[in-house]
């Protein structure tokens, strides 16, 4: 069943999933959309808690609990199913989606954010695609600002589409470095090529800055509504 809201994938681990992700939330809920927000499954979790799931909750108004947020967490800095066979666990995608229906039932919409990207290994025989496809959201796919991601770019949305995964659009986000030259030539070249499914771009953010203010509600929410 087709569900409201994104789940949000990456070209790779650290390309900006999470900065994007509470972007898009606090754009959302600030235009008037309750979006709840998730991170069912986050991997290199210390002492401090898990950090992308907590900086989701405070996005989405901090009233869900990190329980439902972030159903499974492991601590070694790996792939769910590698991370979670490390422990002698093993990753439950039941418990991720009976956190997503509470979730769910409580908001409007719901945002996803994956671990890494698309084809991260979940459970057993199972990737991130196929936990979008089983939560029914659309992906949005964040995208380096820097060498090589044409290429990524055109194999994560080859990929998504091969599987049958609805794909909201893109957005580049530029890291805190910035590009060179002929990055910056490279990225035009990505920027006419994906046309109008570039939903945004995200510049080298300051300390502490938010990315919400580069996201359009009623673009969104039309996207949202149309994917
Ligand atoms: N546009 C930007 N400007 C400045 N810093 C950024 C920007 N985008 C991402 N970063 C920084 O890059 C790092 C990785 O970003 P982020 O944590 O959002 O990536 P991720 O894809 O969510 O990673 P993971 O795969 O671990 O979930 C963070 O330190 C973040 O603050
Ligand atoms: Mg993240």
């Amino acid at each position: 069943m087709a569900r409201r809201g994104f789940f949000v994938t990456g070209t790779d681990t650290g390309v900006g999933k999470t900065v994007v992700a509470c972007g898009i939330v606090r754009a959302l809920r600030s235009g008037g959309l309750d979006i709840g927000a998730m991170k069912p499954i986050e991997t290199g979790v210390t002492e401090a808690g898990p950090l992308d799931a907590m900086a989701l909750q405070q996005a989405a108004g901090g009233t869900d609990t990190l329980d439902d947020v972030c159903p499974l967490r492991f601590a070694l800095p790996a792939a769910p199913n590698v991370a979670a066979s490390h422990e002698g666990a093993s990753v439950d995608l039941l418990r991720i989606e009976e956190a997503f229906e509470r979730l769910a039932a409580r908001h409007d919409a719901m945002l996803v954010e994956g671990a890494g990207g698309l084809l991260v290994p979940t459970a057993e025989g199972s990737t991130m695609a196929d936990l979008a496809l089983r939560l029914g959201l659309a992906l949005l796919v964040v995208v380096r600002a820097g060498l090589g991601t044409i290429n990524h770019t055109r194999l994560t949305l080859a990929e998504a589409g091969r599987r049958g995964c609805r794909v909201a659009g893109v957005v580049i986000s530029h890291g805190s470095a910035g590009i060179s030259e002929a990055d910056a030539l490279n990225l035009g070249c990505l920027r006419d090529e994906l046309g109008e499914q570039l939903l945004a771009e995200i510049p080298p953010l300051e300390q502490g800055e938010e990315a919400s203010r580069y996201f359009d509600a009623l673009s969104l929410e039309r996207v949202i509504d149309c994917v």
